[in-house]
């Protein structure tokens, strides 16, 4: 069985983005995939201390022992799904904290094995206006530095809470789902 750590970081529940990572959790279950998901938003962990004590004392970081449950998912997952509206040319400040986490993967030392990163989400502005660039360039070096793949679907004027129903984005984020599962 596929297991996908799906990591949401819309501040409204009903957000366009939390809409496409529902959908893809969906079709994921449906293909017989677990998923483990997790909202940074309420989670709203800290970030990294730089102090490389990590995976020590029974913790994966010695600050936050919020990470763990994270840690755990990602390290047996082969999808990592991040699910997120753009703020200020970036990811929310709340999935950043958890991404900068990922260095104790490093310091740790752990086999990551081979992994899918998917980044998925909503902006404002349209998204050839390159406002993109900050989320994808992160997300894609970050696979690269991993030797993992990269997947991406993102959407673009959708301010409005709904706005994403009117698009072709279930149809998409489902296909994704199926290319990755299948
Ligand atoms: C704090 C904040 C910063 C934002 N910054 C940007 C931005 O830089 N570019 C953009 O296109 N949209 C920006 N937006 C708009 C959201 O990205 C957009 O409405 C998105 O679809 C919201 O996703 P959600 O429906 O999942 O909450 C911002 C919204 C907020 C609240």
């Amino acid at each position: 069985m596929s297991k996908i750590t799906l990591i949401t970081a819309s501040a409204r529940k009903n957000g366009n983005s939390n809409q496409m990572a529902n959908w893809f959790t969906e079709e994921a279950k449906t293909l017989g995939a677990e998923v483990t998901a997790f909202d940074a938003v309420k989670l709203n962990l800290d970030g990294c201390h730089f102090c490389n004590a990590c995976f020590k004392n029974n913790h994966v970081c010695a600050f936050e022992y919020g990470f763990d449950p994270i840690a755990e998912a990602v390290m047996d997952s082969e999808i990592l799904v991040f699910a997120m509206p753009v703020y200020f040319f970036s990811m929310p400040g709340q999935m950043k904290n958890i991404l900068d986490h990922f260095y104790s993967f490093l310091v740790g030392g752990k086999s990551m094995g081979k992994k899918t990163i998917v980044a998925m989400g909503t902006s404002g502005q349209p998204v050839d206006s390159n406002v993109w660039e900050g989320v994808t360039a992160i997300l894609s070096k970050t696979a690269g530095m991993m030797g993992w793949d990269y997947e991406e679907l993102t959407y673009g004027v959708m301010n409005n809470p709904g706005a994403i129903l009117d698009t072709d984005a279930e149809e998409k984020v489902k296909a994704l789902a199926q290319k990755l599962l299948c």
